[in-house]
């Protein structure tokens, strides 16, 4: 068996599959996420290791243990993770959806200046990555900044925590802001005015590499063989796309989670003209471009249960399908400020346009959209670089809604595919480990062998020529509502 471990927000979610890629076993297994400040987003590592060890063991109980070969990870990214000399964490971690740093990106991006830290990193700095995340607690912790001896991401603790090798690999270190992406190393110009050395940066791997074998005391607590491999893994969005088969150059991918995301693979290392797509390594050892909206299926359930007070999210779609397009009532999906294309932490959430004949499924229909014209905003963005795009597969909770798979196509005027795998990031995670453990030769040749599409949604011309029109109308909203917040 393979092991496919991934460190999300809300919960781990552990996979076991077996040669054939077929999915064996799934857990999951909650911990808390802790907000003691508004802005502040923190998780405690101990609990994403307890939950592991945990899960582990559930997942494990009844399988042969011998057969298990390989274990890998995928993390959200970006968190900050910080130990000191005993390998004791020293604060929580400060998480990806945190927005303390505000001032110290400022500070970057304009102080330093977007075109050095571009040229450095490959990026812009955004409130979630990881390097103002340091900056702050330099200003503001001094005490805990100068304890710290070694820093990592939060997958980076548990492949610590089972192996003893401090780890991490080229597509979760892409999004610390510390990394020489084109490059392929840390950026010791970041380092240096970060004011931390590389002994306390972890050794970069790419994400299929084996970094050792599994602790001999975990091995035998948990009934495995000694010699069960540990595959680094890589940061949840570029391990869901290997999950979702997006390896190839050009290959596109839309997740409709908590955050929306637009991913391609590319061959070589690219950035957009102003650079606000994320460019990262990709897992495959290549590279990879995207853009977020940082609240996709997000906004859906904040419109169904906070606004409407139900949970029947069935009920409010089905209502929305009988809903016609109205190119004059509009939702922005910026309740948590926007990544791509504004940067903006502080943009917010918008209705506009209502008049006394809208009702809830004109205002539910509005929200879908309002999401897809955001994950346009990518999409024109990648095809204004020349990657050339006629179809996406399509992955997260939100892709359950038939008429939203089918918004996307409309809006995107695009083939929407799904596939035979539903299971994410931990699926690419298993996917890695087979690879590391030596099944394959590469990714590609994995996801080739695993990954078929099952099902296809065509865009219908008629609602492309309608929403290109109203797309046309949403980008000028932000522009003109902005100064308001
Ligand atoms: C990626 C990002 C999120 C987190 C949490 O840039 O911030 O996808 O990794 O899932």
């Amino acid at each position: 068996y393979f092991i496919g471990i991934d460190i999300g927000t809300t919960s781990v979610k552990i996979i076991a599959t077996d040669e054939n890629g077929s999915v064996i076993k799934t857990i999951s297994r909650e911990y808390p996420i802790y907000f003691p400040k508004p802005l502040w987003s923190e998780q405690n590592p101990k609990e994403w290791w307890e939950q592991s060890k945990f899960g582990l063991i559930e997942l494990l109980d009844g399988l042969d243990k011998n057969q298990v070969k390989a274990i890998s990870f995928s993390g959200q990214m970006h968190g900050l993770v910080t130990l000191d000399e005993n390998d004791d964490v020293i604060r929580p971690a400060i998480l990806w959806n945190d927005q303390r740093t505000d001032e110290e990106c400022q500070y970057l991006n304009e102080e330093i200046g977007q075109t050095i830290i571009s040229k450095w990193t490959g990026n812009l700095a955004l409130t979630g990555f990881t390097a103002p995340k340091l900056l702050w607690l330099r200003k503001n912790e001094p005490e805990n900044f100068n304890k710290i001896k070694k820093i990592m991401l939060p997958k980076d603790y548990l492949a610590y925590k089972m192996s003893g090798v401090f780890a991490t690999d080229m597509s979760d270190g892409s999004g610390t802001l510390y990394m020489d992406v084109k490059n392929r190393k840390w950026s010791k110009d970041m380092l240096e005015l970060l004011e931390i050395s590389e002994t306390q940066l972890p050794k970069l791997y790419e994400s299929y590499e084996s970094i050792g074998n599994i602790n001999v005391e975990l091995a035998s607590e948990l009934g495995l063989n000694k010699d069960v491999k540990i595959v680094i893994g890589g940061g949840d969005q570029a391990v869901a796309a290997v999950g979702g088969g997006v390896v190839e150059s050009g290959s596109c991918s839309l997740s409709l989670g908590t955050s929306g995301v637009v991913f391609t693979s590319n061959e070589k290392f690219f950035i957009d003209e102003n650079n606000s797509l994320h460019s990262f390594c990709h897992a495959n050892g290549k590279y990879h471009l995207m853009g977020v909206t940082l609240a996709a299926a997000s906004s859906l359930k904040w419109w169904v249960k906070e606004i409407n007070k139900t949970n029947d999210f069935d009920k409010l779609l089905d209502e929305a399908q009988e809903a016609k397009i109205d190119d004059s009532l509009f939702y922005l999906p910026y309740l948590m400020g926007e990544r791509t294309p504004h940067n903006d932490p502080n943009c917010r959430g918008l209705f506009i346009g209502m008049n006394m004949t809208h009702e809830r499924k004109h205002m539910t229909k509005a929200v879908l959209e309002g999401v897809a014209f955001s994950l346009r905003d990518t999409f024109e963005i990648m095809k204004e670089m020349g990657i050339e795009i006629n179809a996406i597969s399509i992955n997260g909770g939100g892709a359950k809604s038939r008429l939203w798979c089918q918004i996307i196509a409309d809006v995107l005027d695009v083939k929407v595919n799904k596939l035979n795998t539903n299971e994410g990031p931990a699926y690419g995670a298993s996917i890695l480990a087979s690879v590391g453990y030596g099944l394959f030769e590469s990714v590609e040749q994995a996801c080739k062998k695993f990954i078929k599409i099952t099902n296809t949604i065509e865009p219908n011309k008629e609602d492309v020529k309608l929403y290109n029109k109203k797309y046309n109308k949403f980008k000028k909203i932000y522009p003109a509502t902005k100064e308001l917040f």
